[in-house]
């Protein structure tokens, strides 16, 4: 007797993808380039990331672009970045809107200079009511700082006797997260051949997926998201319970 042909059953595609975006500077190094010109090409895999995420299914997209501990880089090369950061929160408004696209920022602005804070929350205005994807882009971003902002919006509304200590929960802690209106993590993507968190989405990153890439950031393509896609619907969450 023939076997009926095997139905493959797909899980949902992800909604949030997080993405560590790296090896940047390897690119460069690899080919005997300055590592700012692996971050200028950096920018052209985001662009080609943000095109080609909605058509897979993806609603938001979270992009690791600077992390709290960045800073102890080089002076040269931290100006470089924020160079970077100027230049494109200008010219790539546009592009957002034309794209539907709405921007948000987490992380410390504290930490940022003022011109770039006032494009930032320019740029954050300019897209608020667009309805496609929702990129999220963390900026002098630290997980454990996050967490402890967190942790201090909370100590202060019981300070201020708003709020019982018993009653925080991970639920009511975790809507103090700036996070708080986003949904988790579905998927991480790491570039670069490191298998680690650096410090992103600590507490957000509880239940994602991981698929890590021995690609560098600047060489990703859209068919490689594609394959992460796949490969997040292929697998079976179970979020502590029992399979099926
Ligand atoms: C990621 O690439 C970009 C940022 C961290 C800003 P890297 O600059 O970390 O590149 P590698 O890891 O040194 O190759
Ligand atoms: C993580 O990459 C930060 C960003 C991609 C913005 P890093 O290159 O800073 O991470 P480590 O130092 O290898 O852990
Ligand atoms: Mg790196």
């Amino acid at each position: 007797m023939e076997t009926a042909p095997k139905i493959s059953i797909e899980g949902q595609p992800p909604l949030h993808v997080a993405i560590i975006m790296d090896g940047n500077g390897r690119w460069a190094r690899a080919r005997g380039l300055p590592r700012s010109a692996g971050h200028r090409k950096g920018v052209e895999a985001l662009r080609r990331v943000v095109e080609a995420a909605p058509g897979l299914g993806i609603t938001h997209l979270t992009l690791y672009s600077f992390s709290s501990e960045n800073w102890r880089r080089p002076a040269a090369e931290v100006r470089d970045l924020m160079g970077l950061l100027r230049f494109h929160l200008r010219s790539e408004t546009e592009e957002l809107e034309r794209n539907n696209v709405r921007l948000q920022v987490i992380g410390d602005r504290a930490g940022l200079s003022d011109d770039i804070v006032r494009l930032i929350e320019g740029v954050e205005e300019q897209t608020r009511r667009n309805t496609g994807l929702t990129m999220v882009m963390a900026l002098n971003y630290g997980g454990r700082a996050s967490i402890a902002a967190a942790a201090r919006r909370v100590a202060e509304r019981v300070a201020a006797g708003d709020l019982d200590p018993a009653a925080i929960d991970a639920d009511s802690f975790g809507a103090a997260l700036e996070t708080a209106a986003l949904p988790p993590p579905d998927l991480l993507i790491r570039t670069g051949g490191e298998k680690r968190i650096s410090n992103f989405l600590l507490w957000e990153l509880a239940y994602t997926e991981f698929v890590f890439f021995d690609t560098y950031w600047p060489d990703f393509s859209s068919q490689e998201l594609e394959h992460a896609v796949f490969e997040f619907r292929g697998r079976e969450r179970r979020f502590g319970a029992v399979g099926v």
